[in-house]
């Protein structure tokens, strides 16, 4: 078995882990990356769309914003839709110039792999059996099996950035993390369409039957979510079904109409909000979905994978070139004041937006007395931007 060593070992290919490769490197501290997953697989999986200002200030800092400074989207702010009418929220102004960028997770994932590779970076693709060891002790491991070969890789830290289902929280120790979870009865019915965008700006939309949401990919590519069952199966969702529901949630009293066009995939996606505390047991720190979930409504996922990374990463700079370990220390606690606030936000737009079959009719007016509210005071309105936009960091 070969035996090699390495500073950091990173599971996981996502944005969480690819960035903390990338901000190691340009502190001069070496990584490997463990990713079970292909590289066409890594880079072609859809998901998030929506990048915080901070997140593209950091990426633009770190050298890997060319690309999306030419071709992502940028936006002053969203619609919200409601009672058949829009309003439009001006983040932009109510920030004080934070701008909505819709930019999408697998561009920022291939610019970052292009960027490791290109600084000659360690990423292995396509492994499989990663296991961890030692993690209480000062020379933790990575076991895995590569080629058909088993191997093994010494470090000084290992960093879990294996998303929601990884194996490195559950390397830790039984009753080591206190688990906080919120399971929501709703899912998303997520819609890739060959249209131009149908909007300027994304639109949030919140109806008797239920949320729906228009979002973009490219110029010629449409990217919409209708709350749905979770449990539903996507073959019960014909092309006809999809866009006759689309059109009745997204109606207003002026006509407006969605652009309609071929839809390429459908997927479902569930909802819930989970945290784990802490993110650190002895040389094991938890980054991203590893550690932390959002409904998506909010936006908030790869946000809070990539304010993750940038303590760790200062954090690891700071024990290297100091010995000082005060920042490693702070990690999960500097992290989790961010995340909560995160999820707060996440919960509350995903219950203003959605519709619950344990909703009354006191609920509905509820929810669209808040929305009223919240399209008329600037105070409000002003709470909604700077969460969306991304709240400063520390
Ligand atoms: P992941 O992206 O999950 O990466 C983990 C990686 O680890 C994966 O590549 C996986 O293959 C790998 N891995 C897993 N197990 C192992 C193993 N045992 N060995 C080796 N490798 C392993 N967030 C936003 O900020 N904005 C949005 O607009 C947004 N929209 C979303 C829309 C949808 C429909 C969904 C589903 C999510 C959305 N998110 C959004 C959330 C966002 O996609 C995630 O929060 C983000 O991917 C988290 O990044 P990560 O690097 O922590 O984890
Ligand atoms: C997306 O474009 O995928 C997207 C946009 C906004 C969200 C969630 C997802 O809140």
């Amino acid at each position: 078995m070969s035996g090699e060593r390495v500073a950091v070992g990173i599971v996981g290919a996502g944005p969480a882990g690819l960035l903390l490769s990338h901000l190691l490197h340009l502190a001069g501290i070496d990584s490997v990356v463990l990713e079970n997953r292909s590289r066409e697989d890594v880079e072609g999986t859809i998901r998030a769309g929506v990048l915080e200002q901070g997140t593209v200030d950091l990426l633009t800092e770190a050298g890997v914003g060319s690309r999306l400074h030419r071709e992502a989207s940028f936006h002053r702010g969203v619609y919200l839709r409601f009672a058949g009418a829009t309003h439009h929220i001006d983040m932009q102004e109510l920030t004080g110039g934070k701008r909505v960028t819709v930019y999408a997770q697998h561009e920022v994932i291939k610019d970052l792999v292009a960027a490791r590779l290109a600084a000659g970076g360690d990423i292995r693709f396509g492994v499989s059996d990663v296991a961890l060891e030692a993690i209480e002790t000062g020379r933790p491991a990575l076991r895995f099996t590569s080629g058909g070969e088993p191997r093994r890789i010494e470090c000084d830290f290992i960093a879990g950035c294996d998303g929601s289902h990884g194996v490195s929280r559950h390397s830790l120790p039984a009753g080591t993390l206190q688990r906080y979870e919120r399971i929501y009865p709703f899912g998303w019915f997520g819609v890739l369409v060959e249209a131009p965008p149908s909007s300027d700006e994304l639109i949030y939309a919140s109806h008797d039957r239920g949320f729906a949401l228009v979002s973009t990919r490219s110029p010629t590519l449409q990217r919409m979510y209708l709350q749905c069952d979770p449990g539903d199966d996507v073959a019960d969702w014909s092309d006809d079904r999809i866009w006759a529901e689309f059109r009745v949630r997204l109606e207003t009293r002026d006509g407006w109409a969605p652009i309609e066009g071929p839809i390429t995939q459908k997927v479902i996606v569930g909802m819930r909000s989970l945290v784990h505390e802490p993110m650190r047991h002895g040389r094991l720190f938890l980054a991203g979905d590893a550690a932390h979930v959002v409904p998506p409504t909010g936006a908030k996922g790869l946000n809070l994978a990539v304010a993750d990374v940038r303590l760790l990463a200062r954090a690891l700079a700071s024990f290297y070139r100091t010995k000082d370990e005060s920042l490693l220390a702070r990690y999960s606690d500097d992290c989790l004041r961010r995340i909560w606030k995160g999820q707060r936000f996440s919960w509350w737009l995903t219950t203003l937006l959605h519709r619950s079959d344990s909703d009354t009719a006191f609920d509905r007016r509820r929810q669209l007395a808040e929305l009223d509210y919240i399209t008329s005071s600037r105070a409000a309105m002003t709470s909604l931007a700077e969460n969306y936009v991304g709240l400063p960091f520390e």
